[in-house]
C-alpha cells in the first residue's frame, strides 16, 4: 500500500468513525469503554477474529467485483496450506467411527470462457461431525476432514467425505461477548470451504452452504452468498455438493481497466 493510499484509506476510516460518534452522541465514558474493549481484545489475541467477523466478507465482495468468476467468500481461520493430496474420486480422512451422512463434493473447474482447466488444485476443508477442524481443535490430526484434489483432463473433480455441521466461532472471549451485547450469536451455518488454484488464474476462496440449513439466513460472519447455497441433492444415501467453479485471470479485470 503506497503512503498516499494509506493516507487516503485511513483518513476515510477516521472520518467515518467521527461521523458515527457524532451521530450517536457518544459520551466520553462510552468512548473510553470502547478503547478499553480494544485493549482487552488485543490482550486476548482476538483482534483478527473481531475484525474478520465484521469485515472479511466485505473484502471478499471487493475481490468478487474486481475479478469476477465464481463468487468468493471468507476464508475463515481454519485453513491449513499443507492438506494431503487426495486422488480424484477418493475420500478425505475422517474419524474411524464417523457415521455421519456421506457427502460427495464434485464439479468442474473452468475459465471465464467455459473452457475446462485441467490440473487445477481444489483444496477442500470442513468441520468434523462435532463442529471442529483437523489440526486446529482437540488434537484432531491435521490431515482429517481436509484435502487437495487435482482436476482431470476435463476439469472435473470429485471428493468423498461426511457432512459438516453448524458450529460456533470462538465465543468465550471479547468477540463473543460483544456479539451477545449486540443481541447477536456466534453460529456459522454448516459449510464446505474451497480454495481453487490454477496457474495464470486468480485463486478463488469460497464456501458452499446447504439450502434450508440452520443459520444459513443468519450467519454470524455474513459469509453466505446466495450463489453458494446448494439444493438437497442425494445419491445412494450421500448428499451431493455440486460446485462448478469459474476462475478469473490472475490480472484483476477492474483494476487493469
Ligand atoms: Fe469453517
Amino acid at each position: 500500500m503506497s503512503s498516499n493510499r494509506i493516507e487516503t484509506v485511513v483518513s476515510d476510516i477516521v472520518d467515518s468513525v467521527r461521523h458515527v460518534l457524532m451521530r450517536h452522541d457518544v459520551t466520553f465514558d462510552e468512548y473510553r469503554a470502547g478503547v478499553m474493549y480494544l485493549v482487552e481484545t488485543a490482550k486476548a489475541g482476538e483482534i483478527p477474529l473481531l475484525v474478520d467477523v465484521f469485515f472479511n466478507s466485505t473484502i471478499s465482495d471487493i475481490e468478487n467485483a474486481v475479478f469476477g468468476g465464481t463468487e468468493g467468500t471468507i476464508e475463515g481461520p481454519y485453513y491449513l496450506p499443507d492438506a494431503p493430496i487426495i486422488p480424484n474420486g477418493g475420500e478425505v480422512l475422517t474419524y474411524e467411527d464417523d457415521r455421519n451422512v456421506p457427502m460427495i463434493v464434485r464439479g468442474t473447474v473452468r475459465d471465464l470462457e467455459g473452457k475446462p482447466i485441467a490440473g487445477a488444485v481444489v483444496d477442500i476443508w470442513h468441520s468434523t461431525p462435532d463442529g471442529y477442524y483437523g489440526g486446529i481443535h482437540n488434537d484432531i490430526p491435521a490431515d482429517f476432514y481436509r484435502g487437495k484434489v487435482l482436476t482431470d483432463a476435463e476439469g472435473q473433480y470429485l471428493v468423498r467425505s461426511t457432512l459438516p455441521v453448524a458450529y460456533k466461532i470462538p465465543d468465550q472471549g471479547p468477540t463473543g461477548a460483544l456479539l451477545v451485547k449486540m443481541g447477536r450469536h456466534s453460529w456459522r451455518p454448516a459449510h464446505v470451504h474451497f480454495k481453487v488454484r490454477a496457474d495464470g488464474f486468480h485463486t478463488l476462496t469460497t464456501q458452499s452452504y446447504f439450502e434450508g440449513g440452520e443459520y444459513v439466513d443468519d450467519d454470524c460472519c455474513t459469509g453466505v452468498r446466495n450463489s453458494q447455497i446448494k439444493g438437497d441433492v442425494r445419491e445412494d444415501g450421500a448428499k451431493v455438493i455440486e460446485n462448478d467453479f469459474q476462475l478469473a485471470p490472475a490480472a484483476a479485470a477492474r483494476r487493469a481497466a
